[in-house]
């Protein structure tokens, strides 16, 4: 075990790349201009963006098209104007702690650094970093044969699926509490956990919150325990989530906790995945083209999908 960092609950938490292009020099072509220029997109994708109406109302939307998933073109569209473009969540600071660390990674066809310079300048720059939780560096990765939005999509459900596709997790909740709120980039689902007689209810607190920073960071809060899920997209058909963990610095040596905490965590995203490889498939079906939304729960999911029409209009 090893602590690498304390994160706040802030943006001055985990680092966060800003990809815009430049505005003025015209010297040399960057590289990410480069990439940007070969990611020249056609009417096709835009035919695609315009499929999805953001204007109807949830009860009675239709979800975006099945190529939004399964389009290698679409996908160069989103990483030209959403991934290209904005503040974007890499990594967090726990991963530089030394003068001469950096951290790397590969966002589509775009390939970006962090040094540990950077991001302590960009830090000190910050006066409202609240520290809370302790990292506790246990990454973990995973490759999912699903679009990136198909990860987010299931995690946006409103709960939807944990009763039918997450027993031991559903059996520490008090589903029935279960609520969402949208905010201008950020959606938060939150759930009360079930009293205190359940075996887990260290793990989970009092409640469960689920944030959601668009376009694809989540953090998951269970009382003394969080991590952190970040969805890369790989290829149209194929993304990468990479797992972080925090936990109360109380908790540092309770071994047992951990190892359970970690367990759980695993548990959850097996069964997630199984969820999301299913769905892929579905979506490449030539029998389905659009869906309906479920309006009760998946609230979320459709503010999703209207922030991504609008960062795809841009
Ligand atoms: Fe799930």
């Amino acid at each position: 075990m090893a602590i690498a960092q304390v994160l706040a609950l802030s943006s001055s938490t985990s680092s966060f790349v800003r990809t815009d292009r430049p505005k003025v020099r015209r010297a040399a072509p960057s590289r990410v201009a480069a990439a940007a220029a070969g990611a020249t997109v056609g009417e096709p994708a835009r035919r695609l963006v315009a499929a999805f109406d953001p204007a109807i109302p949830l009860a009675s939307a239709v979800t975006p098209p099945s190529e939004w998933y399964t389009d290698p073109e679409f996908l160069r569209l989103e990483l030209d104007r959403v991934f290209l473009r904005g503040w974007q969540a890499v990594g967090h600071i726990g991963q530089v702690k030394n003068p001469n660390d950096f951290f790397s990674g590969r966002d589509g066809h775009m390939d970006w650094m962090v040094p540990s310079s950077k991001l302590h300048e960009y830090q000190e720059s910050r006066t409202s970093t609240r520290m809370i939780l302790v990292y506790y560096q246990s990454r973990r990765e995973y490759i999912i044969e699903c679009n990136w939005k198909v990860f987010c999509d299931n995690y946006l459900d409103g709960g939807y699926h944990v009763p039918y596709a997450h027993g031991a997790l559903a059996s520490g909740l008090q589903l029935q509490s279960y609520e969402t709120l949208t905010y201008e980039r950020v959606s938060v689902q939150r759930c009360e956990s079930a009293p205190a007689e359940q075996e887990d209810i260290d793990r989970l607190g009092t409640k469960a919150i689920y944030a959601f920073v668009y376009p694809n960071f989540m953090i998951n809060r269970y009382g003394p325990w969080m991590d952190t899920n970040l969805a890369v997209p790989l290829d149209a058909t194929r993304c990468k989530v990479v797992f972080d963990y925090f936990l109360d610095e109380s908790l540092l040596d309770d071994q047992d906790f951990i190892d359970q905490s970690l367990k759980d965590s695993e548990q959850v995203q097996i069964e997630d995945i199984a969820l999301c490889e299913g769905v892929q498939k579905g979506l490449e079906s030539p029998a389905y083209g659009v869906g309906r939304y479920a309006p009760s729960v998946e609230m979320a999911m459709h503010h999703f999908h209207r922030l991504l029409h609008t960062n795809l209009c841009g």
